[in-house]
């Protein structure tokens, strides 16, 4: 019979890769802890119309990426493409704006984009993503990279590049659009069709375009950094001078423009040239704007996601597991009536230990502890049992030696051994 497979661009992920992003995870958390923020978990599924009205109706995610379909009810509902959009919905439908003047949020799942799927691009992919509400300093800007530099350090991600830029307010992308407008007219004739349409309808979004020409002609026009507004351009140089305080490389890249419409001012990109085409692994700014287009109060925000799958492509070592594993070789029923009082005692001390229920040879479970990456095997077999001792197997360096077998004590002469 025919197998039944993924969807294209959906992945199932195990092994070594899920290790890497329990580490991503972790790691985050701590220091997520640290900085005080607290976790909220959101709908994967939402209302259509709330990414429609947050990320932009022009933007590629909501023309072309959308999972969107009709719920039994007739409802339009769409497998949330980021989580930006569904963390303010809940900041406001919660009340939590109301409840408190600055709220650290962070929360972590799977997005889903209908993308061309190809190295570090799938339809279904996770993100960790940070929001902070109601503070506009540019010290939280300067915090979030702050931030995110600890959990990539411990990770052990050593190259990396941050490009920071300010796309603005309304009031400096009023101007710039009727400076940038005149420029694309004057070469409209070259523009693909998307960008003729986007040129009417949203300007700014030329920049996104992924066509050759309309990338060439984007690359020579004018930008809206060298026309920022005074109160923009102080935010930015503030942003900067923190960075600085920090000692946080970062080059500014006048040209960074983010997919989705709800940035303002601050934006950032880390990237990695050894990811390929999808260069960035965290990206993210201020929206200070969207909490109000989306209904609530004038609250300024900031925020960052990190892209899991594409942080994991670049951890390269085996992530190093925090208490050795154990395997128990057993020969013989008096050997294995010795698995019980073993699992208890490893249990009870926070230690790995696992075993064959159904062993038929000393080679099998070598093998079985080969595949399970065991640090330790453990072999008792009748002749040990009579001698009072069990065998420790040392996987990493291929040697092993005797320990005295005594249930009770076997955790402490172990410890004290591995510790020599
Ligand atoms: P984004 O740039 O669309 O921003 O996505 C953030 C990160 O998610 C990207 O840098 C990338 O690492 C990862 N990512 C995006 N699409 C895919 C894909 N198809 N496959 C694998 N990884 C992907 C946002 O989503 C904003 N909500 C970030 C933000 C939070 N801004 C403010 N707050």
């Amino acid at each position: 019979m025919e197998k039944i497979k993924t969807l294209r661009g959906f992945r199932d992920i195990y092994g070594e890769e899920v290790e890497k992003l329990r580490l991503i995870e972790t790691t985050s958390r701590k220091y997520f802890e640290l900085f005080g923020y607290r976790e909220i978990i959101i709908p994967v599924l939402e209302n259509t119309g709330l990414f429609i009205r947050s990320i932009g109706d022009t933007t590629d995610i909501v023309e072309k990426e959308m999972f969107t379909f009709k719920d039994l009810s007739g409802e339009s509902v769409t497998l949330r493409p980021e989580a930006t959009a569904g963390i303010v919905r809940a900041y406001l439908e919660t009340g939590m704006f109301a409840k408190e003047r600055v709220s650290k949020l962070f929360s972590i799942g799977p997005m889903f984009r209908h993308e061309r799927p190809q190295k570090g691009r799938y339809r279904e992919f996770r993100q960790i993503d940070v929001e902070v509400f109601g503070i506009d300093d540019p010290m939280i800007d300067a915090e979030l990279i702050w931030m995110t530099s600890f959990i990539l350090k411990e990770i052990g991600l050593e190259k990396y590049a941050i490009e920071v830029n300010s796309v603005g307010c309304p009031v400096c992308r009023t101007n710039f659009k009727n400076i940038i407008v005149d420029y694309f007219e004057a070469k409209e004739e070259n523009l693909c069709d998307d960008c003729k349409r986007r040129l009417r309808k949203n300007p700014l979004r030329i920049f996104d375009c992924k066509n050759k020409q309309c990338k060439e002609i984007g690359a020579a026009s004018p930008v809206l950094f060298d026309n920022l507004c005074d109160s923009c351009k102080i935010h930015f140089y503030g942003f900067l001078e923190y960075l600085n305080t920090l000692k946080l490389n970062v080059s500014i890249n006048k040209r960074l423009v983010r997919g989705l419409d709800y940035y303002t001012r601050t934006v950032f990109e880390f990237i990695s040239n050894e990811l390929g085409a999808q260069n960035a692994f965290l990206a993210g700014g201020r929206y200070n704007n969207l909490v109000e287009a989306m209904g609530g109060p004038n609250v300024p925000g900031i925020g960052f996601a990190i892209g899991m799958e594409r942080l994991a492509m670049l951890i390269d070592k085996t992530v190093k597991k925090a208490t050795p594993q154990f395997f128990f070789a057993y020969l013989g029923d008096r050997a294995k009536a010795f698995i019980i009082p073993f699992m208890e005692r490893f249990i009870e001390k926070n230690l790995k230990l696992s075993y064959l229920p159904q062993a038929k040879s000393l080679k099998s479970q070598m093998r079985y502890a080969d595949a399970i990456k065991a640090d330790y095997v453990l072999i008792l077999g009748d002749d040990e049992i009579e001698k009072n001792i069990i065998v420790v197997r040392d996987m990493a360096k291929g040697n092993q030696f005797n320990i005295p077998l005594d249930n009770l004590a076997l955790i402490q002469n172990l410890s004290a051994f591995l510790e020599k």
